[in-house]
């Protein structure tokens, strides 16, 4: 029989993670390191930034980043949740600590963020908003309600193609559109995060149509 069209949505979803953190961790941990083509934009801070404090910070946002993008796409898996149910388990607390270390991470780095005010209040709000909806849907869980876990699930992996979007429409925006750098990337946090909203609900709607045909023990 012919494989629904659903079905080959999760190996691609699956490549193109494991391909972004491919990206991300030799761009940002082997190629440049020390930050220089993105530090070189930040022209108006209001504080000076302590680089080596900032470039740890940002080193282990970006690796801990990576594990929450690479422990969640796991648990997407049926095949894992259904074979190896433990292992869903302990791979989803270890997603829930990933998502924790960013949000922390990110606090550090928010107050130096290139468009000053303007990106590091939205990147404080996503930290709030994206743990909390991390939080949800661990209380579903508890509560056995599947298909509410699933949901909040969905709502809260979109966030780890935060930076993703950001550079994709930062980049548009100033490569295409020619706006100033500085302006296109806080547009760019904007966009990424209703991007993301967008996203989980289009992801719910259409691809989780069914509930999840999983027994709750
Ligand atoms: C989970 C996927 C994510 C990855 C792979 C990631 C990666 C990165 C990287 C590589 C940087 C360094 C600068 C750059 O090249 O953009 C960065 C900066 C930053 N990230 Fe993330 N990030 C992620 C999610 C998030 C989320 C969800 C938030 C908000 C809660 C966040 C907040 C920040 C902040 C505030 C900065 C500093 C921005 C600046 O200095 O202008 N990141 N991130």
């Amino acid at each position: 029989m012919a494989r629904s069209k659903r079905s080959y949505l999760y190996p691609l979803l699956l490549t193109a993670s494991l391909i972004y953190i491919a990206y991300v961790t030799l761009t940002n941990l082997f190629f440049d390191p020390q930050a220089v083509d993105f530090l070189s934009h930040k022209m108006n801070l209001k504080r000076p930034i302590n680089l080596p404090i900032w470039l740890n910070v940002m080193h282990v946002h970006v690796v801990a980043a990576c594990m929450a993008m690479l422990t969640g796409i796991f648990n997407f898996s049926n095949t894992l949740l259904r074979k190896y149910r433990k292992l869903h388990r302990v791979n989803g607390y270890l997603y829930v600590i990933f998502v924790f270390v960013v949000v922390l991470t990110s606090g550090y780095m928010a107050p130096y963020s290139t468009g000053g005010k303007a990106s590091s209040l939205p990147f404080n709000l996503v930290s709030i908003v994206w743990f909390a909806m991390t939080i949800a849907a661990i209380v579903q869980i508890k509560r056995k309600q599947v298909s509410k876990h699933r949901k909040w699930m969905v709502r809260s992996y979109v966030f780890c193609f935060t930076n993703f979007f950001i550079h994709l429409f930062s980049y548009i925006l100033h490569k295409g559109g020619g706006l100033p750098y500085e302006l296109s990337y806080t547009l760019g946090v904007y966009g990424a995060i209703l991007t993301n909203f967008i996203l989980a609900e289009i992801v719910i709607r259409f691809v989780y149509v069914k509930a999840p045909n999983v027994a709750v023990q």
